[in-house]
């Protein structure tokens, strides 16, 4: 029997909110009549009548129902190892606060052994220098293979060890990672240099060659995507490195390893390090010889790490932080566009995004119905088991998350906005927020001004364009931003006038890996993804040649 059930998602590539149907046959059929009427729906019709159809998603199997979890060691060489210190760390599920299982605890003997394999894979000579650009390039296709392969595994992995929805998990997160695998697949062999006319009779060319050992330190928000989001630039571009996934959600990483070894790659180019930020962490953003350090995570820890690489050997730093993203939505806008975006670019995964638009700000003659819109919005939501099919919302990663969401809630009340609905705790196990709308909310509030990274949504007002643009930048951070409205002369200014690394016109959350990814102000350094992102993982060397002069 076909169980149908909606559940809403945006898509990674997001162009709109999509409807997905849980199919427990496990047979792919396309659903005409079981979608409920919402925004999305409504959404993805209109884009269809635009001649736009809405992405084509893979039917959603059944999450696996006895996952084993196989690779809990540290990975060095393509072999597992125990850690030096024999310590091991317990990760839990935070949908149900049960331990899963332990894993090496690495620290920086360990940080040490992975940069010794990472430099002698990275040696002129070996396997990985001496490789094709090309091959690198099938490599990382083969790896897409394995994990196109194993998506049912690293879906439900992900669901378990981070509280992901299962949907979102197998369809967007996974959907994200083949794709950026074979991006950068395709890169492998189209990196190159020019020749430059230089004053004088020489011949000058550019190299663009890999930087070296890149340590990258990664959030438990996307483990799987930021993931590949670090090595597969990486290496494309001839790089070998040392990962320190989160200590929250080190399994999908740690299964990685096992994927990298199976597609071939050479010993010491993939080193995973499992471990905690001020230990393994520390390790790699202090290492000497560590050439490159990629970070994400909070602003707090990217000043340290940037702070670390200039006392040690002022390797080079990409970091993406935080943010406190403004939404801005016009009068004329399309109102229900406007409200299942703005929903879902704060609600999505629970509220952990570093892109999610935190700071809402609506023009005066339609602030009442978008507030009353998005409470609505809000109040729909089925909070629960992540791997239950219908499960709209899931649990913050850990009680310290929990915890720092629930204290800037207590400030929003205290602080004088209007709370629309929710505001506290769900369930009795777990670390569940209800679906949070504060309205009359103002720039001086802490929930206006610090990154929640939880289900809270903060509604302003505003009443001129001078006024928006100056509230949208006053702000520390600069990671992303969106505008909705039917006027592209508006649409083009705050375009230009918005400080952040991307705008969005009349959508939201809308990534890709062609797209360069990153922030301005405090929101970080560098780009990732794109050809932008390729520009952070090679050095420039300038060769000049003399060439003989002639008399002629
Ligand atoms: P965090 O920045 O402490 O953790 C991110 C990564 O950095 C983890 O792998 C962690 O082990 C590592 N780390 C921690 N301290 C380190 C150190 N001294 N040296 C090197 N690496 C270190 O973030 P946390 O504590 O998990 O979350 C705090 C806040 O950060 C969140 O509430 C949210 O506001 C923000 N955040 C932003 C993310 C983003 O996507 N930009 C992702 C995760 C958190
Ligand atoms: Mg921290």
């Amino acid at each position: 029997m076909v169980n149908r059930m909606s559940v809403l998602i945006t898509d990674f590539r997001a162009e709109c909110a999509v409807e997905v149907n849980y199919n427990t046959s496990k047979k792919s059929s396309p659903d005409s009549e079981g979608t409920s009427s919402n925004f999305s729906t409504a959404i993805m019709k209109k884009q269809g009548s635009d001649g736009n159809p809405a992405p084509v998603m893979p039917a959603l199997p059944e999450p696996l129902k006895d996952l084993k979890i196989k690779y809990t060691k540290i990975f060095i060489n393509n072999e597992w190892h125990d850690s030096v210190s024999g310590k091991k760390f317990a990760v839990f599920n935070p949908a149900t606060e049960e331990k899963i299982c332990e894993v090496e605890e690495g620290d920086k003997a360990d940080v040490d052994k992975a940069v010794k394999a990472a430099r002698k894979a990275f040696e002129l000579g070996s396997t990985w220098r001496t490789m094709d650009a090309s091959e690198r390039g099938r490599l990382l296709n083969k790896l897409a293979d394995l994990v196109e392969r194993d998506r049912l595994i690293l879906a439900t992995m992900e669901t378990i060890d981070g509280g992901k929805l299962f949907s979102t998990a197998y369809l967007m997160d996974l959907g994200a990672c083949i794709k950026t695998l074979r991006y950068c697949a395709g890169w492998a062999d189209k990196i190159h240099g020019r020749t430059v006319p230089m004053d004088g009779n020489f011949f000058t060319f550019t190299r663009h060659e890999p930087i070296g050992v890149c340590g990258q330190i990664i959030p438990w928000n996307f483990p799987l995507v930021m993931f590949i989001w670090k090595i597969a630039p990486a290496l494309c571009c001839g790089n070998t490195v040392v990962v320190k996934p989160a200590e929250q959600t080190p399994l999908s990483a740690l299964y990685m390893g096992s994927l990298i070894k199976e597609a071939g790659f050479p010993p010491g180019v993939v080193n995973i390090v499992p471990g905690f930020g001020p230990t393994a962490g520390a390790a790699i953003s202090h290492h000497m010889d560590i050439d490159k350090v990629s970070f994400t995570g909070s602003t707090e820890v990217g000043k340290l790490i940037k702070e670390a690489a200039g006392k040690s050997n002022l390797k080079r730093v990409t970091l993406e932080l935080g943010g406190k993203s403004p939404n801005i939505i016009f009068a004329d806008a399309d109102l229900d566009a406007a409200v299942e975006f703005a929903h879902i670019g704060l609600f999505y995964h629970q509220g952990q995004c570093c892109i999610a638009g935190s700071r809402i700000f609506v023009e005066e003659p339609i602030y009442e119905e978008f507030v009353r819109r998005s409470i609505e919005r809000a109040k729909k939501y089925t909070l629960g088991d992540p791997l239950k099919p219908g499960v709209q919302q899931g649990p913050q990663i850990d009680k310290e998350q929990y915890e720092k969401i629930l204290e800037l809630i207590e400030s929003g009340k205290k602080e004088g906005a209007k709370l629309e609905c929710g505001g506290g705790p769900w369930g009795d196990k777990g670390y569940f927020i209800q679906p949070t709308v504060f309205s009359n909310v103002t720039d001086d509030m802490r929930i206006a001004k610090e990154e929640i990274f939880g289900p809270v949504q903060q509604i302003m007002k505003f009443k001129t364009i001078d006024e928006v643009i100056k509230r949208a930048n006053n702000t520390t951070y600069g990671l992303a931003a969106a505008v909705f409205t039917k006027d592209i002369d508006k649409a083009l200014t705050f375009a230009a006038a918005l400080q952040a690394g991307t705008v969005w016109v009349n959508c939201y959350s809308a990534l890709s890996a062609q797209c360069p990814f990153g922030g301005f102000k405090m929101s970080g350094n560098g780009r990732e993804l794109g050809e932008y992102g390729l520009h952070e993982y090679t050095e420039v060397k300038t060769v000049t040649i003399k060439i003989p002069q002639k008399n002629s």
